[in-house]
């Protein structure tokens, strides 16, 4: 082959590459999750519905303003996931800027052969060296779905009981819950399960898990198995779990306030101020709850505390979501992405946003990034995801470029095809 016709494919190629990471447009999904590292909301795994698995990694850029039908994806093609999985628990780590995401358990299933598949239950996503790493665990990791992580700031990744599915080739939500608490060391990269007896919760998923500035676990809501043998049972709202990671210790609240519907397959973020708001989720039978959105005050000691339903605007409300995931975003903004609309029985592809200081639903993202991204300090790293920064201005430029280059590779067939011709006619 002709080397300048090589060239231009090479470029061809690489333009092509570059357009559909600009245009990225992801699969809708439910059950994946959501992390905020610096100005992106990545999103891994989720369960689709598609017959084709998808590994893609992809974010949602928060360094520039957007409004919510004009959504700002873009793919990290280096960052494609080891695995299919949803329901696992994912938990970044950030150890002094080297970010890194441990996605744990889940429904998982191979990548080359798509059967399940629980031969490695934790993965590590270095954030800026975009690499994938299995992480050894095994036997004291039990497999579980359908919990949520939380990690001190010692480094140590709380998980707390989850379910464990026994049917998982049909899509039955059979099997048993749990009520043990896994602790991963990130530092150590050891697993231990906690031996506690005293005042043990009931065995329970399906939950949401924050962490307060004291070191104290909140968990709300979820699917609970009240007694041996007994049917999962919705958990009521006011009934507030907490787990000191200082004691080791497992304590309870009765929460006051406004009325909310038990639910489970919500989301949960907890705003500087002391408010845990939780959002959407569904019945034991997927139908919708009341109300979408509440707020946990939990300001007031010693746990004196309250259900709260904000006056939030009526307008752009989203439909009834659970599955989803919810992110917030400094002291600004909760960010919905995905899961599945209740309402008309789709997946939601839409990102919704929630201003917490207002408490209005918004349409658009106004960025406050400062552009100095924190990463950055650490000079030692390979230069993380391709950050394509290309302005939008420059598509047309572009697509022009795209144009002369596949102009010049016809000329380039036709010559070559001719000289070939010519070589051929030289030497018959
Ligand atoms: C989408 O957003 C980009 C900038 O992020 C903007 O240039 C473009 O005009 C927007 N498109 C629409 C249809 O609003
Ligand atoms: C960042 O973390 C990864 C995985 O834990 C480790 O392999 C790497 O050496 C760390 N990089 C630095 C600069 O500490
Ligand atoms: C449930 O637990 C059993 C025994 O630990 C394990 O073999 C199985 O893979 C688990 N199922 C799932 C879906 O994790
Ligand atoms: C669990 O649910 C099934 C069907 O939904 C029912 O037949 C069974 O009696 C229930 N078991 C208990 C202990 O409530
Ligand atoms: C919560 O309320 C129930 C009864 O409604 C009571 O049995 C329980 O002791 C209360 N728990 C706490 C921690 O006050
Ligand atoms: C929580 O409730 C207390 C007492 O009603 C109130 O003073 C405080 O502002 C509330 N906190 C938030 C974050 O709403
Ligand atoms: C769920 O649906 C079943 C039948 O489809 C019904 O018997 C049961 O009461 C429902 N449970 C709830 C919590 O709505
Ligand atoms: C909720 O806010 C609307 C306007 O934003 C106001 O008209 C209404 O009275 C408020 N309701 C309550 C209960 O505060
Ligand atoms: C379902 O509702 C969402 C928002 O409420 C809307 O964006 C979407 O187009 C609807 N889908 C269908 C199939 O009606
Ligand atoms: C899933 O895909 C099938 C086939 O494409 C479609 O018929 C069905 O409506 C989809 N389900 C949802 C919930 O979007
Ligand atoms: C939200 O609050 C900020 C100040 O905190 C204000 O500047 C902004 O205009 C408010 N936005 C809306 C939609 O009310
Ligand atoms: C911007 O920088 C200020 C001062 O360094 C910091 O307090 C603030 O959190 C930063 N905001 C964002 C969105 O990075």
């Amino acid at each position: 082959m002709y080397l300048p016709f090589k060239l231009f494919k090479i470029i061809f190629c690489t333009l092509l590459l570059i357009i559909s990471i600009l245009c990225y447009d992801p699969t809708e999904r439910k059950y994946h999750s959501g992390v905020v590292i610096d100005d992106r909301l990545l999103i891994f795994g989720g369960d689709t519905n598609i017959t084709e698995l998808t590994f893609e990694l992809f974010y949602l850029d928060l360094s520039k303003s957007f409004d919510n039908n004009n959504l700002t994806w873009v793919l990290i093609p280096e960052g494609s996931l080891p695995v299919y999985t949803y329901d696992s628990a994912a938990v970044l780590s950030s150890d002094n800027y080297n970010y890194t995401i441990y996605l744990i358990g889940g429904f998982m299933r191979n990548k080359n052969t798509f059967d399940y598949d629980y031969s490695n239950l934790v993965y590590a996503y270095n954030y800026p060296a975009s690499t994938w790493s299995t992480q050894p665990g095994g036997d004291s990791v039990p497999p579980r779905q359908n919990m949520k992580g939380v990690i001190d700031n010692s480094g140590i990744i709380y998980i707390f009981g989850g379910f464990n599915a026994t049917n998982v080739e049909e899509s039955e939500y059979i099997g048993t819950d749990y009520n043990d608490m896994n602790i991963l060391n990130t530092a150590k990269m050891t697993w231990s399960t906690l031996d506690i007896s005293a005042n043990l919760p009931n065995k329970c998923a399906g939950y949401t898990a924050n962490i307060l500035p004291s070191g104290i676990i909140v968990y709300t809501g979820g699917l609970e198995q009240v007694s041996d043998n007994a049917n999962l049972t919705l958990v009521n709202m006011n009934e507030i779990k907490l787990f000191d990671t200082n004691e080791y210790e497992w304590s309870y609240i009765n929460a006051t306030g406004d009325e909310i519907d038990p639910r489970w397959y919500f989301s949960s973020v907890l705003t500087p101020d002391g408010n845990i708001i939780i959002f959407g989720g569904c019945t034991r039978n997927f139908t919708i709850v009341n109300p979408k959105l509440a707020t946990l005050n939990t300001s007031k000691d010693p746990f004196e505390w309250f259900w709260f339903i904000p006056n939030s605007s009526k307008a752009n409300t989203p439909p009834s979501i659970y599955g989803h995931t919810a992110n917030l975003y400094y002291d600004y903004m909760m960010i919905i992405t995905f899961g599945y609309n209740i309402d008309n029985q789709t997946y939601n592809s839409q990102v919704y946003l929630y201003d917490i200081k207002n408490n209005t639903w918004v349409t658009i993202f106004i960025s406050i990034a400062n552009n100095t991204i924190p990463f950055v300090q650490v000079s030692t790293y390979p230069t993380p995801t391709p950050s394509f920064s290309i302005p939008t201005s420059t598509f047309p430029i572009i697509i022009v470029m795209i144009i002369v280059i596949i102009g010049f590779i016809a000329i380039s067939i036709v010559i070559f095809i001719s000289c070939r011709n010519k070589e051929r006619n030289s030497s018959s």
